[in-house]
């Protein structure tokens, strides 16, 4: 079974307190879901294999290390999943970025792919799925098929909050991907929002609602 991690530094757990408030507008939302994202991407880069180096530094010589030539790719998924690339980027810039759009078909309410753009070599990737919630868990558990179609198998499935429902649904379908949230809240409502939750992540990011 893949982990469950909940990031509970108090810098996370804070700007997600303000993340949820109804009253933050969407410049401050957009802000802060970008910080976030930089704060939950430190943490779960901490297992990136290190090598050892040699550094001149103005004094000396002196033994260093340095990210053992790891690749990494980052996964939005359309559209909420955009508000969290930037704040990746800050630490790991030479990340490549592929794309994925999923549909909910009506009929089936199972979800169908209309775009899906990757750098060539994901197979060579370790990947990060971001998306701020993790409700039914049907995009992300499709999302990870689907990439896992196409060659990928070292995922990690990044979330601002999550639903047991969904969180169960990943796990069930990929044991093998590591879940990392900021929170894990109550339950889904049965408009399929997560409860407490914080609204409809792509409206307050885009300012669309
Ligand atoms: N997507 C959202 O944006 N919010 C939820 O609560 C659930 C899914």
């Amino acid at each position: 079974m893949g982990k469950l991690v909940v990031l509970d530094h108090p810098l996370i757990q804070h700007k997600l307190t303000m993340i949820r408030d109804h009253r933050t507008g969407t410049k401050a939302f957009r802000e802060l879901v970008d910080e976030v994202a930089t704060l939950m991407a430190f943490e779960i880069t901490r297992d990136l294999p290190l090598e050892e180096t040699e550094v001149e530094t103005p004094v000396a010589k002196a033994k260093a290390y340095r990210i053992a030539g790891k690749k990494l790719g980052i996964v939005p998924v359309l559209r909420a999943g955009l508000g969290m690339v930037d704040g990746v980027l800050n630490l790991i810039p030479a990340a490549k970025v592929g794309h994925v759009g999923l549909f909910r078909d009506p009929e089936t309410l199972k979800p169908v792919e209309y775009y899906f753009k990757m750098p060539p070599d994901i197979s060579e990737r370790d990947l990060i799925i971001v998306d701020p919630m993790l409700a039914t868990g049907g995009t992300a558990a499709e999302t990870i098929t689907l990439l896992k179609k196409r060659g990928a198998h070292n995922i990690k499935l990044m979330c601002l909050i999550g639903a047991p429902e969904g969180v169960k649904a990943v796990q069930t379908a990929h044991p093998d991907v590591d879940i990392y949230l900021a929170a894990l809240d109550d339950h889904l409502n049965e408009h399929g929002y997560i409860v407490p939750g914080l609204g409809d992540a792509g409206d307050r990011l885009f300012g669309t609602k």
